[in-house]
């Protein structure tokens, strides 16, 4: 049947979608699927009815495409679409939810604060709290509107920097050491991934734009260390409900402890993107990587 790949969308996250896409397309056309591109953000989602669509890729990234939101829709109109369902797709784009729920679990995660648009926050007692901060908008990908704080002034900028991209802005306590990714396909944790940044984290530039940007998979941590660090994400993972395939973050500091940041139920899938990278080290093509995801709506 006729696949539609959802991509592009109306996020912050659009230009990395527009990627994430046409990756998608390539590795299903190349396969012999047929595949169409569309963007709801140029076009009706319910023409996918009249465009005899038998079943969605979703390769939207960010608010409207990987919240629920697409997902709801889609349900409405009877078709089948790759990934997370609506529940899973909410609670994962929800960053103080996702949280609030790996606390009441007992799952390793930073210590961290919520501020409303609006609302009365103390700079100088939350650094005084937790020392150095990262600021997040609590509803963003691809650390858009982030940034780390390790003075009161800078905390105030960098809060007021991420009310612009939502109402509701995570304060989450600094973790230096080493950061990590999960790809989780079909409930099982793949292969991890180290990356290494000279930059302060891995932020928007270091991950699409920077060479100096390294990455290493299989992650050198023991074999005690990762299959701790795997079962973390798979928890994560079915905690907030997702399904399908994601990609769980984490961090571990100088003392070895590790820490959930989060869940992205629509990673991204250029190219050169951690999922691909991490199934690759099981021996998964991207066209195969393609087929297996779409596989699992049926
Ligand atoms: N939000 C970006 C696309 C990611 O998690 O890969
Ligand atoms: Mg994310």
């Amino acid at each position: 049947g006729k696949v539609a790949v959802l991509m592009g969308g109306s996020s912050a996250e659009r230009e990395v979608s527009l990627r994430s896409g046409q990756a998608v397309l390539n590795a299903l056309s190349e396969q012999g699927v047929d595949a169409f591109a569309f963007d709801p953000a140029e076009r009706n989602l319910f023409d996918l009815k009249s465009l005899h669509t038998d079943r969605a890729f979703i390769a939207l990234h960010g608010r409207g495409g990987e919240d629920g939101t697409i997902q709801g829709a889609l349900e409405f109109l009877g078709l089948p679409y790759t990934g997370s369902g609506v529940l899973g797709s909410a609670l994962a784009m929800d960053k103080v939810r996702c949280k609030e729920l790996f606390k009441a679990r007992n799952l390793s995660t930073a210590d961290f604060l919520v501020v409303e648009q609006g609302a009365h926050f103390d700079v100088e007692q939350i650094i005084a709290q937790f020392g150095a901060v990262m600021v997040k908008p609590a509803h963003e990908g691809s650390s858009i509107g982030m940034a780390k704080a390790d003075t009161a002034a800078q905390l105030n900028q960098a809060i007021n920097d991420a009310f612009r991209f939502d109402d509701t802005v995570m304060l989450e306590k600094w973790i230096t050491g080493r950061e990590f990714t999960v790809t989780v396909i079909a409930g099982i944790a793949q292969p991890i991934v180290e990356m290494v940044t000279p930059r302060g984290f891995y932020d928007y530039e270091a991950k699409y734009q920077a060479n100096s940007t390294q990455y290493f998979c299989p992650a050198d941590l023991t074999s005690d260390q990762t299959d701790y660090l795997q079962q973390l994400a798979q928890q994560a993972f079915k905690l907030v409900g997702a399904s399908g395939w994601g990609r769980v973050d984490a961090m571990q500091d100088k003392d070895g402890q590790f820490y959930l940041l989060e869940v992205n139920t629509v990673p991204g899938m250029t190219e050169k993107s951690l999922v691909p990278m991490a199934v690759k080290a099981n021996g998964i093509n991207f066209n195969q990587l393609v087929i297996n995801i779409l596989e699992q709506t049926l």
